[in-house]
């Protein structure tokens, strides 16, 4: 075939897509910290779930554990950072015991979550939890409150089989990175069970989860594949995945980067949709791009369906010109 005869590939970009406020503070953090207070700066957890985002980061002298105990003795000094996700409360409690300096990159609507969840164990109330189990922002806001205090909630079963522990009111929060209409389904059987069930002032699944489900809803069920570009543990791009398929999009696939794209997915289609998850940085997308420009004779338009201005301010540290005296 002639580079004249590729065939003719349009694909729609949906927007917004890729990173959200919390994941660019996150990825600025770390970032800011090793300006500041050199290597090498810790990071409990892979600060956003993006393997190409932690491998540069490594490169720059981030080092990467899972828990506190795994750095050395000698580094206890060294600042360590806390991933986007958030943390159980015993995870900075730990670090000041340990007389670790730490910064939170713990996005400002899952500590919002975390707040929620505070409030209801005052205020009396039963917590329910939507969410996927042993996802680390879930372990995060489960872990806000002695064990057993906050029940996972995974499935519209699980809402249906409930059974309450106690005689207190009842309340829910969920994980931001949920599928909107799953929990909208999960919520409905909730609230016809318990009717004065609280609910979040303002919805725990927040704007980017929102926003990029809605663009792919809204792109999917016009073309002939879709591809979300993202890492497999990302939960809310797992999510993207799953409205492609359901809007009736025949291939969805979610994929780190053009490497792994398997070509025999994409014969003979005329149109791709292509979004990322909040955790995946553009230069993907650009390079999922030019791979399948390739292959094809491509034209690439932007389809929008939402406007996002929102960022949040850094930590208090990193503002401050002067590093705190170790
Ligand atoms: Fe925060 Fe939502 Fe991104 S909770 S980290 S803004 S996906």
């Amino acid at each position: 075939e002639t580079p004249q005869q590729k065939p003719p590939l349009s694909i729609r970009l949906c927007a917004p897509r890729g990173f959200c406020a919390g994941v660019d503070r996150a990825i600025q953090i770390v970032e800011l910290a090793l300006e500041k207070y050199g290597r090498p700066v810790y990071v409990r957890h892979e600060i956003v779930h993006n393997k190409f985002v932690v491998d540069g980061l490594k490169a720059k002298g981030a080092v990467f554990v899972e828990e506190l105990e795994e750095i050395p003795a000698a580094d206890a000094g060294r600042p360590v950072i806390f991933s986007a996700h958030g943390v159980p409360k015993a995870v900075p409690e730990d670090a000041r015991t340990r007389n670790m300096f730490y910064l939170d990159a713990t996005c400002p609507l899952v500590s919002k979550v975390h707040k929620e969840a505070e409030i209801h164990f005052r205020r009396g109330r039963e917590i329910l939890l939507i969410g996927h189990q042993g996802h680390p922002e879930v372990i995060g806001t489960m872990g806000q409150l002695p064990e057993g205090i906050v029940s996972l909630i995974e499935t519209e079963d699980d809402a249906r089989r409930y059974v309450p522990r106690s005689d207190l009111p009842l309340a829910y929060i969920t994980q931001t990175t949920l599928s909107v209409d799953d929990t909208a389904g999960i919520v409905a059987v909730l609230q016809e069970r318990f009717p004065e069930i609280v609910a979040p002032h303002k919805e725990d699944i927040c704007y980017a989860t929102t926003n990029r489900q809605e663009a792919v809803k809204h792109v999917a069920p016009g073309v002939d594949a879709m591809i979300v570009v993202g890492a497999p543990n990302s939960s809310n791009s797992q999510r993207l995945r799953e409205v492609a398929e359901r809007a009736g999009c025949g291939t969805a696939v979610l994929i780190q980067r053009a490497d792994d794209i398997d070509w025999q997915d994409f014969e003979g289609i005329g149109s791709l949709g292509l979004t990322a998850g909040a955790s995946a940085p553009e230069t993907l997308v650009e390079e999922i791009i030019d791979a399948f420009a390739g292959r094809f004779d491509v034209t690439v338009e932007t389809v929008r369906t939402a406007e996002e201005t929102i960022s949040f301010n850094l930590p208090r540290e990193l503002r401050d010109p002067v590093p705190p005296a170790q």
